[in-house]
Order: C-alpha cells, then structure tokens, then sequence
C-alpha cells in the first residue's frame, strides 16, 4: 500500500496533478465554501482563545481549494503553509499562492491553528486477520505465475501489529479481517512538532477501535478508488488509484498522547459544523438556496455530516477544546 500510494515514480500521491478530486464528486468537504467558512470560525475562535494570531498549517491539502477558500473569508492575512507529499498538489498549492512544502521540518514553531482534512486515512496500513488461536496473520502481496497479484497470509512482519490491538482490548475472532496503521505515531509527531502553542482538528471517516474492529467491521474497511468510482479490488490500476481505510481514533489519540498534545474530544462533523455556526454562511452569500444545499451536505447525518468525525487536540496550558464548539 505504501508503494502503491507513495512510490517515488509510481505512487498514486506522488505522481499528481492528474489525481484530481476522489471519492465521488460530492463526497469531499473541501469543494464546499460553507465548510471553509465554518473552519474560519475555528480559527478566529482559537486566537481568540490563545490571545494572538495563529499561523495556519493544513496537511495534505490536495488541490488547494480549501486552502483557497478559506482565505477568502479570513478577515485578516494569516501565514499558511499546507504540508504535502504530493509534488503535483505542492505545484497547485503554489499556483493558488500558498507556501507548499513536503516536510514540516524546515518549519520554526510558532503558534498554529493546524488541520488535516481526509489526510489520515490515506496512511499506509498493514492488513490483518485472526486465525482462531489468539494469534494475528499478516496478508502479504505476493505475485503468481501469470504475474498478478495476489493476498498471502503468513506471520506478521512486526509484533507492532499484535501490540496495538492488544492495547486497544481487540481479539479478533477467526477469518476477522482488519487493518493497522502504525504510521500515525510518527505522523502526529511531525504535526504536533510545529505547534508550539495553539489547536489541531483532523477530519476524516473513522471510529474509536471498539467500533472499528467490531464483528459488524469483519471485512476490515480498505478501499480503493478510481476517477471517483470504488474498484473493489486493491490490486487493479495499482498507482492509479487511491487507496484508503477508516482512521482508528483510539490509537490517534494515544499517538496524540504521546507526541505531547491534549485531546480534548471527538465529534460528528455535522455536530462541529453546526457548533461553529455553519448557518451564517448564509448570511454571506448571495445565492441562498446554494449555501443551503451545501450546509445540508455537510452536516445532515445522511450526508456527510455522519461521514466525516473531528478529532481536537491542543498543546498544553491554554484552554481546552470545548472552547473551540466541541459541545
Ligand atoms: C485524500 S487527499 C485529501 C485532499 C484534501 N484535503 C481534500 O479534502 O480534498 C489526501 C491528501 O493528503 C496528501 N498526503 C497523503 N499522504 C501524506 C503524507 N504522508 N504527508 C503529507 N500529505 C500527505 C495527499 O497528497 C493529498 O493532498
């Protein structure tokens, strides 16, 4: 998965611009201005809280709409710099005016509202399964004689895997499939890295690991998509098409934990939006009908406003999320 994603000539992220918007047209909340605008509630709020203005720091920020958009509704000019591994998004990010940059380690810290909208469930994941004993096999990629792909069980690469269920209380029953993503320590590091004083809200589909490995889940949740239709089949068009799975939110908030940030909640989309009086954006635009369709999209439980989760987090010593509309 990392190679098909990642692969420095064939990774689907890496190879870019031609990626363009995934997962169905109406399925990302950064084509919607009302979300960008909801988000600049966030951040206004969050400076209010911590007393001054915040650089804003997005990671995987795609094509830089939201970015964009965002922009638009900030009444003031902020610093923002968007982190992505994509040279084709970076070249677009720039296009649109923004400081586009692949590491966060050229990054001072300073005080940061930062966000990551649909960027953790493109992390890498091993992919799992109980064999009826107690024990986890591992599925490999193995290749057979007509050179296609195939899924090979065998013993785990790392006892990681093991691990990290076993701290989160799951014992997956025989034939449970499920998937790992043992990345996301070291990317909640480079993210909290930067902050030496402010918020981070991650937006994405997930559950907390009671519900993500629960029998109902059996199948695991990987994904793959191509021109914004599901393939089910990981092994087609393989650096041509997105890969994905749900973000376990138990084990973000232990990396979270450890890279010396706060959580401070987690909540439905829909819930967040509304908090943060995604309502006024009708108040801002002319086209009402418009913004209400787009304010239903984002927050009705039937759309994406159950869809989507948002996980909150902050640094130490400054007020806590329920500031920031987590209620
Ligand atoms: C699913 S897209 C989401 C894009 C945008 N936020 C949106 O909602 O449309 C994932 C984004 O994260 C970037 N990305 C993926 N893995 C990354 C990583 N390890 N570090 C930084 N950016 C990454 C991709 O290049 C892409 O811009």
């Amino acid at each position: 998965m990392a190679l098909a994603l990642y692969d420095s000539e064939y990774g689907f992220y890496i190879k870019g611009p031609g990626i363009g918007t995934r997962r169905g047209t109406f399925n990302t909340n950064a084509m919607f201005p009302a979300f960008a605008f909801a988000l600049t509630r966030a951040i206004q709020h969050a400076e209010g809280l911590v007393g001054e203005p915040l650089r804003i720091m997005e990671f995987g920020g795609g094509t830089g709409e939201l970015a964009s958009n965002l922009r638009s509704f900030l009444s003031t000019p902020h610093e923002y710099v968007i982190v992505d591994i994509s040279p084709g998004f970076r070249t677009q990010q720039t296009g649109r005016g923004f400081q586009a940059i692949d590491s966060v380690d050229s990054l001072p810290p300073a005080p940061t509202f930062a966000f990551g909208n649909e960027v953790l469930d493109a992390l890498p994941v091993h992919r799992v399964m109980g064999d009826g004993f107690g024990e986890l096999l591992e599925f490999f990629v193995a290749i057979d004689g007509k050179g296609e792909f195939f899924e090979q069980p065998d013993i785990p690469s790392t006892p990681l895997l093991a691990e990290r269920l076993r701290s989160e209380g799951i014992i997956l029953g025989r034939g449970h499939i499920a998937e790992i993503c043992l990345d996301l320590d070291e990317f909640m590091e480079k993210m909290a890295r930067p902050i030496a004083r402010g918020y981070l809200a991650l937006i994405d589909y997930g559950e907390e690991a009671s519900s993500l490995y629960s029998y109902s889940r059996r199948n695991g949740t990987l994904r793959s998509f191509r021109s914004q239709q599901e393939v089910f089949n990981p092994f087609e068009w393989v650096g041509d098409q997105d890969l994905t799975a749900d973000v376990d939110f138990t084990a973000l908030k232990r990396a979270a934990t450890k890279a010396g940030l706060q959580s401070t909640g987690c909540l439905q989309q829909g819930t967040w939006l509304t908090n943060l009086g995604i309502q006024d954006y009708r108040k801002v635009v002319e086209d009402i009908r418009s913004a209400e369709e787009e304010i239903f999209f984002l927050t009705n439980p039937a759309r994406l406003g159950s869809t989507f989760d948002v996980a909150l987090f902050k640094t130490e010593g400054i007020p806590d999320g329920c500031s920031l509309h987590l209620r």
